[in-house]
């Protein structure tokens, strides 16, 4: 089947013919019509698992699809043939990613069907970034009235959470890079920053000059800049890092600080896949390409960064 793959750590995506997988006990095939682009994709490219997670070469890359079930393996199965599905595929060992034709997945993984009202190629945009807005809402625990300042408001997870937040009455400011004024408010945010030309934390004192209730560093890969958004934090309020285990301590000026881990789930896919058949929960597409394209995609969102998500057709 094709697929697209690395043949070591660090070597540059590509599109090759690998064995077509075989589900095993309780798991199922799955044809894959689409899947989406993360971050993950990439780390996993350059090596984030090498010496601490059990891997294979050529490293099939992408964790996001939706697609048929295909076949089903022995054993207890809740899917039958010609399901559709969508979930996070990351059963171990690394490298039997999505970014192919098929994939096989554990049945009692984050998995879920796709729910009526629901296309597959939004559904395949969903799992990573729509199940880490949803769990990054609920342990900051915002209530309607309360402030959420997202770093990184336009990619793949700050879109799901802008909108999710702003649905539960929170108020959103959200920063990016560039003019995303429309995009933002679109979903949902109050105010939109960008810090590419304006001061954010002149522009959140602006507008909660207390501080905001929460904050959800998205792109922080270190103490340094994190702590100067945490500072944007009220006394007792929470600052939450997606990219770096910031601890959970409590930082100068009485801010909580948490690194989060995303701990996926069916019940959370399902949630999201009503909400987004429900119209309540947009994914806005960066670029929808054919797989043949994945390569060239991974290396420009490197430089290019994102703008909601980025999605391969099979
Ligand atoms: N811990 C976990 O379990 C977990 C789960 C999911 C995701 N994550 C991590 O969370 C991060 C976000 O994920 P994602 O899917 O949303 O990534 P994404 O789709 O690539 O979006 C990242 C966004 O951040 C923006 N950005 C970067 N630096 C910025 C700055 N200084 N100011 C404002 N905006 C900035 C980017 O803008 P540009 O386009 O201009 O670069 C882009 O829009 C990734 O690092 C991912 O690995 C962690």
């Amino acid at each position: 089947m094709r697929a697209v793959a690395v043949k070591r750590f660090g070597a540059e995506p590509e599109l090759l013919q690998v064995p077509t997988p075989e589900p095993g006990p309780g798991e199922l095939l799955v044809r894959v019509a689409y899947a989406a682009l993360n971050p993950v994709d990439r780390q996993m490219a350059d090596g984030a698992v090498d010496g601490r997670a059990a891997h294979e070469f050529p490293l099939v890359l992408g964790v996001d699809f939706a697609g048929r079930v295909e076949a089903v393996g022995t054993g207890k199965n809740r899917f039958r043939v010609g399901d559709p599905v969508f979930g996070q595929a990351m059963r171990p060992p690394v490298g039997a990613g999505t970014f192919a034709e098929y994939v096989a997945v554990p049945q009692d993984g984050p998995i879920t069907v796709v729910p009526d009202g629901l296309d597959m190629r939004t559904a395949a945009m969903l799992p990573t970034a729509g199940m880490t807005a949803a769990q990054l809402l609920a342990v900051t625990a915002l209530r309607t009235g309360q402030s959420l300042l997202v770093i990184g408001a336009a990619g793949g997870v700050g879109c799901c959470l802008t909108q999710l937040a702003a649905a539960r009455g929170v108020q959103v400011v959200a920063v990016v890079r560039g003019d995303e004024r429309r995009l933002m408010s679109g979903l949902g945010a109050d105010v939109t920053v960008d810090s590419t030309a304006e001061d954010v934390a002149g522009a959140v004192r602006g507008v909660r000059p207390d501080g905001v209730d929460a904050v959800a560093d998205l792109v922080s890969d270190g103490p340094g800049s994190f702590t100067g958004y945490a500072g944007l934090v009220r006394p007792g309020g929470l600052a939450v890092a997606t990219r770096f285990a910031a601890g959970s301590v409590t930082l100068e000026g009485g801010a909580e600080a948490v690194g989060f881990r995303l701990h996926a789930s069916s019940t959370l896919l399902d949630a999201l896949a009503a909400a987004a058949a429900d119209g309540e929960l947009q994914t806005p597409v960066d670029a929808e390409l054919p797989l043949e394209k994945a390569p060239e995609a991974l290396a420009r969102s490197r430089v290019e960064g994102a703008r909601g998500k980025t999605v391969f057709a099979l």
